[in-house]
């Protein structure tokens, strides 16, 4: 029994320890994003202010309409009504109707694709990003980032978050904290948690088969549980006459 139990913890401690790795793959300084993709919820609210306030410039090019209902618990009806703004098909990728020579023109950059983008810059960068932009007037669009400097995307979160101002380190451009000088619709903890709701769906569009992994992973414990009492049941019966 002593065994089993062993095998069992070190089973479970290997699980633990590779989610431990991933978590803790951010940059240093910035905010955790708390990243929690069995909460299906905040991963609903999450896609309702991507098709918002980013779908308008940004497209999610291996991400389907229909991949979204289905992880997300939603019906066909729910993600063509309320997320689906651009006419797209119910089977088609989630495509920004923004032309990038137009983008560029306005921007100066196009707008990258963002299926991929919590793989490249962890959840913890986008978090952070969407947490710092502030006025600056100037730059081209008018705001700035701490995070991204020099970012030429206009901050689309403004009237959620309200405007934050850079507070400049005496005698130099360095900016040492940002201030929120003036209010928005929301109050900046409800602000963190819709920043939050964002990452998380962005982290789930960055590795759809995660949903599918945890689940998974349950499965995985119990037949390695069930394994390891066949194996000793096994070693016992094998070993009864030896002894
Ligand atoms: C008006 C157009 C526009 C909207 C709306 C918009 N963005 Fe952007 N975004 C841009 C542009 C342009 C860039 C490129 C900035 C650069 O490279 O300087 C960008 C860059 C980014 C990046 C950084 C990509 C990188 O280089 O790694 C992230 C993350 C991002 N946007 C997230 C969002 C999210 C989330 C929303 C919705 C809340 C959003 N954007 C809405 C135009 C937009």
């Amino acid at each position: 029994m002593k065994h089993i139990l062993l095998s069992m913890t070190l089973a479970l401690g290997l699980l633990m320890g590779s989610t431990q790795v991933l978590a803790s793959e951010g940059g240093a300084e910035l905010p955790s994003a708390g990243v929690n993709l069995r909460d299906q919820a905040s991963l609903q609210r999450g896609a309702r202010l991507f098709f918002n306030y980013c779908v308008g410039c940004h497209s999610l090019q291996y991400q389907r309409y229909s991949r979204i209902a289905e992880d997300l618990g939603l019906t066909e009806k729910e993600v063509m009504e309320n997320l689906n703004f651009t006419g797209a098909k119910f089977g088609e990728p989630v495509i920004s109707h923004m032309p990038e020579d137009q983008a560029k023109q306005w921007f100066g950059k196009a707008p990258p694709d963002l299926s991929l983008e919590v793989r490249a810059k962890t959840a913890d960068w986008v978090y952070g990003y969407l947490n710092s932009f502030y006025v600056d007037p100037s730059r081209p669009v008018g705001w700035n980032n701490t995070v991204f400097p020099n970012a030429s995307m206009p901050f689309p979160l403004w009237e959620l978050q309200g405007v934050q101002t850079a507070v400049k380190k005496p005698g130099s451009e360095e900016v040492e904290k940002l201030e929120l000088s003036q209010p928005g619709r929301m109050t900046p903890e409800q602000y963190k948690q819709a920043s939050r709701d964002l990452t998380n769906f962005l982290a789930y569009v960055a590795e759809p088969a995660a949903l599918q992994r945890h689940a998974y992973g349950i499965w995985v414990i119990l037949f390695l549980a069930l394994f390891t009492l066949l194996a000793y049941a096994l070693k016992k019966e094998y070993w009864k006459d030896v002894h």
